[in-house]
């Protein structure tokens, strides 16, 4: 009669743990499929300018950190600030870029344009209208590549890049330029989206890059 009970209690304990447990999993909010695969540290838990170097005086401490997949925007510090990120709300897919004066650090603008598919024309005008004594601080996000043309290639290499001619469809690519400039940027990185090398999938490793831009003397 007892054990009977006990039996009875205990079936009865381990269905309504089993009602739990599955009711549990049907209020997991649904994930998106690209998420389930990998999962990507979400930028709120990064210190974002956080950096272990130590810059001279005369320049500005930077880090750039590209898009995770399409999944994590990038963020620009400068100066041991935040100038673009997620949380800020001022990036998108493509290429985020901030202009800073290059005397004096101060922020000068920062827009982003949309490569996949977007219209290559406003990058293209906007790098034209870049002024002497700019600093220009890139990350990419997602797509860097799809709309770029060889006029706004040459554009870029103008402000110093040399990898440029190689960024292709969902590379990760950072980017310190400036203008004028005399020799190539040494401030630069690209991550190649390839198939059996991606962290992600159909996407690389995001691509972090840290550094002292020299101020430019008034
Ligand atoms: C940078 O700031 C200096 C000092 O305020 C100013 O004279 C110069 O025109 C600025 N340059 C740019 C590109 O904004």
């Amino acid at each position: 009669m007892r054990i009977t009970a006990v039996i009875r209690g205990a079936v009865v304990l381990l269905i309504s743990g089993m009602t739990l447990f599955f009711a549990s999993k049907l209020m997991e909010p649904r994930q998106r499929v690209d998420e389930v695969k990998y999962s990507i540290e979400p930028e709120a838990k990064r210190p974002l300018c956080e950096s272990e170097i130590r810059c001279p005086g005369n320049h500005f401490p930077f880090k750039l950190i590209s898009g995770a997949a399409s999944v994590v925007g990038p963020s620009i510090c400068f100066n041991n600030k935040v100038l673009m990120s997620g949380i800020m709300n001022n990036i998108g897919r493509g290429l985020n870029i901030a202009l800073v004066n290059a005397s004096n650090g101060e922020l000068l603008s920062t827009s982003f344009y949309d490569m996949w598919s977007g219209d290559i024309k406003p990058l293209v005008e906007f790098l034209q209208q870049i002024k002497p004594g700019t600093i220009i601080l890139l990350a990419s996000f997602d797509d860097p590549a799809t709309k770029m043309t060889d006029e706004a290639r040459t554009l870029f290499s103008d402000l110093g890049s040399s990898l440029i001619h190689s960024v292709g469809f969902r590379d990760n690519w950072v980017f310190v330029g400036a203008k004028p400039i005399k020799e190539k940027s040494p401030f630069e990185q690209i991550l190649k989206n390839e198939k059996n090398k991606n962290k992600y999938g159909n996407w690389p490793e995001a691509v972090e890059m840290e550094g002292c831009v020299p101020r430019k003397p008034d």
